[in-house]
């Protein structure tokens, strides 16, 4: 029999956009609750609703079939599930086949230091870890639950492994502002990339606290360049920071700014729940679920035919907007670990 015609054509949604880049949350769970991420007291899936490994191989393996090139592992914690490295031994197949080019995470970084070398092992060449701030008191603070010592002792372990790291850091207002300068100064002797993010309004909570937590990054920047020369630099990662050189210290130094440049207009990703469900915006409900039509076939077509269906429903981009005093385009059903960003 013909294969059918749309067989390994390219993902492309109603706004010509190719999507190359899967982001898959294998657990809602965290040991950290970031206050600006969930709120203290949190329900969880219960454990029968989540996909398998095996399910979730074969939905990632379905994608990459399809031309996904960069898959990046998130949660929650992502390090939190159980057996975690068997999922990332077997998408490391797909390193080795050529058809994926880069598999990766998106870390709290608390579990690096156990599982650094197996996720190299794997074919793991860059990590992203989330840290707010170099004060022991002040990380305890964001993360409710966290000890930035073993944070600091993931990234140590990751470095040895080989992995080159990036630190992202959510920039908030009256919170890591006076850390900047220290935070760039350390990356540079750490050698470690660093991004700031502007704080998104994901998840329900009170206008005014999200308002507060907002610091926009054009006056970050403004606020760096008045002590680093930074350069605008072409490096590309196909996600959605734009990068800066620091002459002084050799890195590269990025910025993702949902809301002072809008970045959707090149958006090359969805996202995968540990549920099997498929998001199309991080900043929009738009979804499809793939459980039902992975599980009722052992198909392939079936399941490619709903995950082109799914690319359809794509929107254009997120109403974020903090203008005129309040929060608009808010997700409110949504945490961020249950995309992981
Ligand atoms: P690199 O491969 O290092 O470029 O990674 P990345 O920036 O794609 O991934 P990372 O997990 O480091 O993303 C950092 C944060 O950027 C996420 O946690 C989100 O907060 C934000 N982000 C990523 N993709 C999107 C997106 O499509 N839209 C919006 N609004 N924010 C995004
Ligand atoms: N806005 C921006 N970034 C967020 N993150 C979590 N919640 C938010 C938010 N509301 C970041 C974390 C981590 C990544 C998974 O998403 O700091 O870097
Ligand atoms: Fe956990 Fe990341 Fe959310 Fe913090 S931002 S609570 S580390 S999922």
């Amino acid at each position: 029999m013909d294969a059918p015609v749309f067989q390994n054509a390219p993902l492309i949604d109603p706004f010509a956009r190719t999507i190359d880049y899967l982001r898959v949350s294998v657990t809602d769970r965290c040991d950290f609750r970031c206050v600006y991420c969930m709120s203290e007291h949190m329900t969880f899936l219960p454990k029968r609703d989540l996909l398998t490994l095996e399910e979730l191989d074969r939905l990632c393996t379905a994608f990459v079939d399809l031309g996904v090139k960069k898959l990046r592992i998130t949660g929650g914690e992502p390090l939190v599930r159980r057996n975690i490295m068997w999922f990332f031994d077997q998408m490391g197949r797909h390193l080795a086949s050529g058809a994926l080019e880069e598999l990766t995470l998106t870390t709290n970084g608390s579990q690096l230091a156990r599982h650094a070398q197996a996720l190299a092992d794997a074919g793991v060449r860059r990590v992203n870890v989330s840290l707010d701030t170099l004060d022991p008191e002040k990380f305890a603070t964001v993360t409710r639950w966290g000890k930035l010592d073993a944070v600091l002792r993931g990234i140590e372990a990751a470095k040895k492994a080989g992995m080159a790291i990036k630190i992202n850091a959510v920039a908030i207002k009256d919170f890591n502002d006076s850390e900047i300068h220290h935070m760039i100064e350390w990356a540079g002797a750490e050698d470690l990339d660093l991004t700031f993010i502007e704080v998104m309004p994901m998840g329900e909570m009170e206008e005014q606290e999200r308002l507060g937590q907002y610091w926009p990054l054009t006056e970050v920047r403004t606020k760096i360049a008045e002590r680093w020369t930074i350069t605008e630099s072409n490096h590309k990662t196909g996600g959605p920071a734009r990068y800066f050189d620091v002459a002084e210290t050799g890195r590269r130094l990025g910025f993702i700014t949902p809301l002072t440049h809008n970045f959707c207009e090149s958006c090359n990703r969805v996202r995968l729940t540990c549920t099997g469900m498929l998001y199309l915006c991080l900043g929009q409900d738009h979804s499809a679920d793939l459980r039902a039509p992975m599980r009722a076939s052992d198909d392939p077509a079936v399941l490619e035919a709903a995950i082109r269906h799914a690319i359809t429903l794509k929107p254009k981009g997120h109403d974020f907007d903090y203008s005129r005093q309040g929060v608009k385009g808010q997700v409110k059903a949504r945490h961020m670990s249950v995309t992981g960003g």
